[in-house]
This record gives C-alpha cells, structure tokens and sequence, in this order.
C-alpha cells in the first residue's frame, strides 16, 4: 500500500451553448463542497490565456484544425496543471465541458475530423472522465438563453442554428456511444428538477467508486 488517498471521481458536463450545464455544474459543485469546480477552455493560467484566442473575435478566425491544437494544449495544460494534482490528493473535480466538446465541436461540425481528434486525444490527453452529464436542449430555446447572455465570447454562439443542430445529434450520439460513461439528461426543465436528477446519479457513482 502507497498510503495515498483514493483518487477523486472525474465528471464532466457537455452540450450545445446555452444548454444550462454551467448552472448545472455549479449547482452539484454546491452539493460537494469538498469537490474543485473547473471549466474548458481554461482551468489553468496557461489554458484561460489559450480561451482568449479561441472564444473571442471573427467566427472565421481560425481553421478546424488549428482549432482543434489550441484546444488540446490548453487540455493538456489544464490536465497536467488543475485536474490530474486534484484527482491524485483524491478531490472530486467538475468540470464544465472536456474532450466530448473537441470530438463534437471540432469533430464533427466542419467536415470529418474526428479521426484527428482520437489521435491527437490519444497522443496528448489519454484519459476520459469517470462520469459525464450531457444535457440535451432545444438548440433554439438554448441559442437564445445564450446569446442573451451577451458575454463577449460568443464566437461559436454566433455560428447559427445550424451548427447547434448538428452540435446536439453529436451529442446525443456521443451518449449513446458511451453508455457506461454518459448520462443523458432532459435540460428542458426547471434547473432545480435537472440538479435533483444528477445529483443523484453522482452520489450514485461516488458511492460505487
Ligand atoms: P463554454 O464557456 O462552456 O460556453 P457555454 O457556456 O456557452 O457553453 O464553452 C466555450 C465554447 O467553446 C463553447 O461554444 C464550446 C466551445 N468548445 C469547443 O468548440 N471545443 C472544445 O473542446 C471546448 C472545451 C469548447
């Protein structure tokens, strides 16, 4: 026996923008006060640098590709720097939005990139969380909510309907995909019903663990 403590539950929040899973994150951050809330992009000094380049400005401003390696290195700096150091001193992390937003996001949204997703997942993060909510939504109930917000990085908001459409099948084949590791959950509801749904599978999970 080591004598260190056991490691700490990985979960994660995914969907489309304005699905409602940043108040939902908190919200279950609330029930585990013990738990360390983060968010991606960002999480670390290095990766919240690398969440300006990519939340803010012209739509058009970067290619899928170059996309896709800015996101992973602010994952790979937010993983080596926030999540795995929490997760080892056996903390709880929550994370609003990891690599399941990069395979729909960057995947699956402007031609088949997937393929180089996985690979570059592989090579450079190598791990999944133990537990993932993904909250489905309406795409135009959720564009609105999030364009209302106004909050200065609405780059991909700003893609459209469309895009969210396709966002959300990716989603929700991500789930179906994945059924050990992805809740799906109705979002359209009173937030208070969607917390009382997950807090009870994560305590359900931590219980297990
Ligand atoms: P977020 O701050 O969670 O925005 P929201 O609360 O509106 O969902 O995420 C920022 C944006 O970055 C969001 O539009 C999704 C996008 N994103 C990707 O395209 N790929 C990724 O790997 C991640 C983590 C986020």
């Amino acid at each position: 026996m080591s004598g260190r403590a056991p490691a700490g539950l990985f979960i994660s929040f995914e969907g489309i923008d304005g699905c409602g899973k940043s108040t939902q994150s908190r919200m279950l951050a609330e029930k585990f006060p013990d738990a360390l809330r983060t968010r991606e992009p960002g999480g670390s000094a290095g990766a919240e640098e690398i969440r300006a380049l990519l939340l803010t400005g012209d739509p058009d401003r970067w290619s899928a590709e170059t996309e896709l390696l800015l996101f992973t290195a602010a994952r790979r700096d937010h993983l080596e720097k926030t999540i795995q150091p929490a997760l080892d001193a056996g903390r709880t992390v929550i994370c609003d939005r990891f690599a399941d937003s990069t395979r729909v996001y960057q995947g699956a949204t402007r031609g088949d990139l997937r393929g180089t997703v996985d690979t570059l997942h592989t090579a450079m993060i190598g791990r999944e969380p133990d537990l993932t909510f993904i909250i489905d939504m309406d795409p135009a109930e959720a564009l609105s909510r999030g364009l209302a917000r106004k909050s200065g990085e609405d780059r991909f908001e700003d893609m459209g309907l469309a895009f969210q459409e396709t966002l959300r099948h990716g989603f929700l084949a991500l789930a179906k995909a994945n059924p050990d590791r992805c809740v799906l959950i109705d979002g359209n509801r009173d937030p208070a019903a969607v917390a009382a749904e997950i807090t009870a599978h994560a305590t359900d999970r931590m219980a297990a663990a």
